[in-house]
């Protein structure tokens, strides 16, 4: 799904040969080979050149699971005080007591957001709190919450002005109080007020992922240092989004530089008036925060996707916060709540946000985000997440229709073995729902909601394939790997240095990820597990790793496993390859589609788009999946095209539509086409008179079918 941009291979391939060029790893033993040829031989693998890069101490970074806690923003907006704030300590941690159901839950992050510094510096250039609203300072505030057994966070910007600071929304604070240009300043305050866990916000329009790159990178050297020194880890929590998306989006993999990382644009924002957050939109919820979050060959254990601070609590149905709660957990979110802990937290909201079994889910080792295996009606989705064990699995029913609505789930979908018997369960009602072969069918998904189970089955055997080790030398190891589509693997490894590795892995030299590797001990092996983008047929898999001698880490078996498959078929023809025709219509930036574009404004009556050099091995019928956005069922019909293949009849076609045009996501429709042998075929998508035709991303491989009777 993700073809990086030039500059970012670049940008990419740099920070490896910097590792390679620093003297020393967490201080691991230096090693003896070549980093050049090694770099050389990453570069080769993906046919780019580099220089430049990030710092040691990023191998000294790691998180474990998803972070749970709170933060200020969603409630408080730019009234917060130290009150407040401490007022959320109380109730997470019952006091000192420390045994708030929240806190046993597992929140533990107390988050302050923006709006808590004083109106300027002081005289050495050194961040200082607001006096009135934290008359204690910061450093006490951090005291009591680390007194009641919690963890301490903190907001800063690589800008001069913080976000609230450039939205004029705290009155009497306008000398810029960004951290740019005193990154390590401020990161020794923070380090030196107890903080741990620092949120920094782009939030402006300007600067490109490569500015992005460098000015994250600069806070997150500087924690790591800062904290380093006073023996502590700092989670380093990243906003790229902020004002940013038309260029960030999901683009870009930030797991080589932060611990997790926004997605999207805020899920409440600010009104104006300061102190006053939108009121919760479960629209927005879904489509922005949820659909928008969608980046699953960017996560697992210890780098996470953040789809944003939560609104459960906040005045939507007690359905509505259990889907919002459903979809975080599935995705294996950030659970950051925003809850106003001046009011009671009513049983209701407190049983929703403590349900052991759906946080389980949130907090399962392997880390990962769910796909959505199955579109069986669009506004009905299934969702699932691999889970860690043998043939366990969690899912999510969704219906963003308008009815109820019966939504089956496949075991074939989810990897399992469909003659096996699987268990089933209801998490939300604690509930087993029996054993079932071949899948199980909610009958009554109710309208706007959801279903939430985990499935005990047994994996699909004939799934799983050992990847074929290509090369193993220079710190490069490289397999391939042969796929149909999307899929999970495993990669076993031994990294016996001190500290977790970040380390590139690069899937057919366009598709960039970070792989994190713990610590192994002694003959022990280590098992990661990734989704990865796969195209049909071969792909190749190239792990950069760094040369640390006698301790190199070192990359064992990658196995493709029995998992959950994505619903949507993979592209063969990207609708803005260079090879087709393109009439009246335009090539889009596009986030979430293929190769990062789409053809569309399919608008005016000669709009049309052709796909020439279609294969098909022999003369026949043949479906074709067409991978589109289209978004106005909601509010109208579906959009249509006539489809004319090799120049024959037009056929009108309809593409429903899911999600918004704000928040698209991806669907996918078949079209059914009589194709010649060869590669000469053309398909071509014209606008009906008085309709818009949908944005497409591209086609999937034309299947055979069955000749009729
Ligand atoms: C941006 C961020 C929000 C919040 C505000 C604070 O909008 O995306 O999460 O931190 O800034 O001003």
């Amino acid at each position: 799904m993700k073809i990086l941009g030039r500059t970012q291979v670049y940008l990419f391939f740099a920070s490896i040969m910097m590792v390679f060029g620093l003297s020393g790893c967490g201080g691991d033993q230096q090693g003896s080979s070549d980093g050049a040829s090694v770099m050389q031989a990453a570069a080769n693998s993906a046919n780019v050149s580099a220089q430049g890069g990030p710092s040691q101490t990023q191998a000294q970074r790691s998180i474990a699971l998803p972070p749970m806690g709170w933060a200020s923003w969603n409630a408080y907006g730019c009234n917060i005080t130290e009150d407040l704030v401490k007022t959320a300590a109380d109730v997470i941690s019952d006091g000192l007591k420390k045994d708030g159901p929240l806190m046993k839950a597992g929140y533990s992050y107390i988050n302050v957001d923006d709006c808590w510094f004083a109106p300027s510096r002081d005289a050495q250039g050194n961040l200082v709190a607001d006096p009135v609203k934290f008359p204690s300072g910061i450093k006490a505030l951090a005291d009591y919450i680390h007194a009641r057994g919690l963890k301490f966070g903190m907001y800063e910007v690589p800008a001069a002005e913080t976000c609230a600071q450039r939205n004029n929304l705290y009155p009497g604070h306008t000398n810029p109080m960004g951290s740019l240009g005193h990154e390590v300043q401020d990161a020794n305050t923070f380090a030196a007020w107890g903080v741990d866990y620092v949120k920094y916000d782009w939030c402006s329009p300007d600067g490109t992922v490569d500015d992005q790159v460098a000015g994250f990178r600069k806070m997150r050297d500087a924690l790591d240092s800062a904290g380093a020194a006073v023996n502590r880890r700092i989670v380093y929590s990243i906003n790229p989004n902020s004002f940013h998306t038309d260029k960030t989006g999901r683009s870009y993999d930030w797991g080589q530089v932060a611990d997790l990382w926004r997605t999207t644009e805020d899920i409440t924002y600010d009104t104006g008036t300061p102190g006053h957050q939108s009121t919760p939109d479960f629209s927005r919820i879904v489509n922005q925060n949820f659909y928008g979050n969608l980046f699953p060959e960017a996560q697992h254990t210890g780098v996470y996707n953040d789809a944003d601070m939560m609104l459960a609590g906040f005045g939507l149905s007690a359905a509505q916060d259990q889907t919002h709660m459903s979809l975080w957990a599935i995705s294996g979110a950030p659970l950051i709540l925003g809850l106003d802990f001046t009011t009671p937290v009513s049983p209701a909201t407190m049983a929703t946000l403590t349900n052991p079994e759906v946080l389980a889910v949130d907090q399962d080792p392997r880390g990962l985000q769910a796909i959505r295996v199955a579109v069986p009606q669009n506004g009905l989705g299934v969702w699932a997440k691999l889970l860690a064990g043998q043939g366990r699995r969690a899912v999510v029913l969704l219906n963003t229709t308008g009815s109820a609505a019966s939504i089956t789930v496949n075991w074939k979908d989810l990897g399992l073995d469909p003659a096996a018997s699987a268990s089933v369960r209801d998490i939300w009602a604690h509930q087993d729902l029996g054993s079932h072969t071949s899948g199980y069918t909610v009958s009554a998904v109710p309208a706007g909601g959801s279903v939430m189970l985990t499935i005990a089955g047994v994996d699909d055997a004939s799934k799983i394939h050992p990847a074929k080790p290509v090369t193993h030398e220079d710190g490069v190891a490289r397999y391939t790997v042969n796929a149909t589509a999307g899929g999970y693997i495993d990669v076993t490894y031994r990294n016996e240095g001190k500290s977790s590795l970040k380390v590139p892995l690069i899937l057919n030299d366009s598709v960039l990820t970070t792989i994190q590797l713990p610590v192994t001990t002694g003959q022990a092996q280590g098992t990661v597990t990734l989704y990865m983008p796969f195209v049909p047929g071969s792909n190749k898999l190239t792990f950069v790793l760094p040369d640390k001698g006698r301790r190199a880490p070192s990359i064992g078996k990658v196995t493709l496993i029995a998992a959950p498959q994505p619903a949507l078929p993979p592209i063969a023809y990207e609708a803005e390859s260079a090879t087709n025709i393109i009439q009246d219509a335009a090539v889009q930036a596009c986030n979430i589609c293929n190769g990062h574009e789409k053809v569309g404004n399919f608008v005016n009556s000669d709009s049309s788009l052709q796909f020439n050099g279609i294969v098909a091995p022999a003369d026949g019928e043949y479906a074709v999946p067409v991978v589109y956005i289209s978004a106005d069922d909601g509010g109208g019909s579906p959009r249509a095209m006539s489809v004319s293949v090799n120049n024959g009849p037009p056929v009108p076609v309809q593409f429903p539509g899911e999600g918004t045009w704000d928040f698209p996501i991806l669907s996918s429709a078949q079209v059914m086409v009589p194709l010649k042998a060869g590669a000469a075929n053309t398909i071509k998508f014209s606008v009906i008179s008085g309709n818009y035709g949908p944005d497409i991303d591209g086609l999937g491989q034309a299947v055979s079918q069955p000749a009729k009777q």
